[in-house]
């Protein structure tokens, strides 16, 4: 079976929604590692309580990125659990070429928008600021430039007259769950190709 490793820093929800369809036999994968670059992050005790390893690796002195010692670190661990694919599942971090050369055309991510609408951060919150009619999710392969590899799935979510950030976000993540779970099995069956931007997905 092929083998995952998971990287967030919060909640964990898609990882939970994930966890729940790798152990219920509805998603072929094993789930090797979790790594957080926050201390005490939900998605570390979802993976405990789901019985996988798991650990917070600091992620040094910057914000928005992993010193580059920290950033061994996590390829190194990564290795070390043998992994096939990267999951970023709410990663707020961007990571750099080593990291990227390490597990090339190996990392996948999950953004909150309809991409290349509303790139960076709190994507939900950008899109109702910007009076949008659709907000969403987009499954897709990273690559150096941010939020911006080839698309494997994508979702709609329409966005309501009484719509906050918090409800738009919580309908969004719904969809998140869905697609994030799909994406994992197309690539798990081997039915994802890249050609240029565009991933080809094969029917069975
Ligand atoms: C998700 O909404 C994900 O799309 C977003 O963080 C949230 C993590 O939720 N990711 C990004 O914004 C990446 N730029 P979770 O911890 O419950 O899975």
């Amino acid at each position: 079976m092929k083998r995952i490793g998971v990287l967030g820093s919060g909640k964990g929800s898609n990882f939970g929604a994930i966890a729940k369809a790798a152990a219920a036999g509805n998603l072929p994968v094993e789930i090797g590692i979790v790594l957080a670059d926050v201390e005490n992050a939900g998605i570390l005790g979802l993976a405990q309580q789901h019985g996988i390893p798991n650990r917070f690796v600091p992620p040094g002195k910057y914000r928005t990125k992993l010193d580059p010692a920290a950033e061994q670190e996590y390829i190194r661990l990564l290795r070390e659990a043998r992994v096939d694919m990267v999951v970023l599942a709410g990663f707020m971090r961007m990571l750099k070429q080593p990291f990227i050369e390490a597990f090339a055309g190996r990392i996948i991510n999950i953004h909150p928008s309809l991409l290349p609408a509303f790139p960076g951060l709190e994507s939900w919150k950008q899109a109702l600021d910007y009076g949008a009619r659709y907000a969403g999710c987009t499954v897709h392969f990273v690559t150096l430039e941010m939020d911006a590899g080839p698309i494997i799935l994508q979702a709609a979510v329409p966005i309501q007259s009484g719509d906050t950030a918090a409800t738009l976000h919580e309908r969004i993540q719904k969809e998140e769950h869905r697609i994030y779970v799909e994406a994992l099995r197309l690539w798990a069956e081997d039915r994802l190709r890249i050609e240029g931007r565009r991933v080809i997905i094969r029917n069975t």
